[in-house]
């Protein structure tokens, strides 16, 4: 049965092989399913990194900052806890400082993804990826600091 086990190989590789381009076609060509924050952690500093004060940040909005080149949302809740997530959402970079706020979360404007803002969870897509969320600090002055875990 040598001919039935060259075949069956043949239709194995031939699986493969159309996996694979059908796999890179989807990926390169059509970008589907990327993940567009991925360069955020190897654009920042892995230190504490000054964002504002904490008046900066009134409770309930969406504000945009930038840390070097990289824009992120700031969300301070009404008991003063602070959220920090990359800005450009990990679908098709739409502005998350431009979505709504709501429910400890922020949908996209541009297709409707949300986000958790206490870790960037995507709850709901097109987006695949979570955001990146930073950790925050704020310092006896009141000026918020930020570090994103993995960054450098
Ligand atoms: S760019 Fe945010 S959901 Fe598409």
């Amino acid at each position: 049965r040598v001919a039935l086990g060259k075949a069956l190989g043949w239709a194995g590789l031939c699986a493969a092989g159309a996996g694979g381009l059908l796999g890179g076609h989807l990926a390169f060509r059509q970008a589907a399913g990327p993940n567009k924050t991925e360069p955020v952690p190897h654009l920042l500093e892995p230190d504490w990194l000054p964002l504002g004060s904490m008046a900066e940040f009134p409770a309930g909005e969406a504000v945009r900052r930038m840390l070097g080149e990289v824009p992120v949302l700031v969300v301070r809740e009404t008991g003063g806890l602070i959220h920090v997530l990359a800005d450009r959402c990990s679908h098709l970079s739409g502005p998350l400082s431009e979505g709504t706020v709501a429910d400890g979360c922020v949908e996209c404007p541009w297709h409707g993804s949300v986000f958790r803002l206490a870790d960037g969870k995507n709850v709901r897509g097109p987006a695949t990826a979570p955001q990146p969320a930073f950790e925050v600090r704020v310092d006896s002055s009141g000026t918020v600091h930020v570090r994103l875990p993995g960054a450098g």
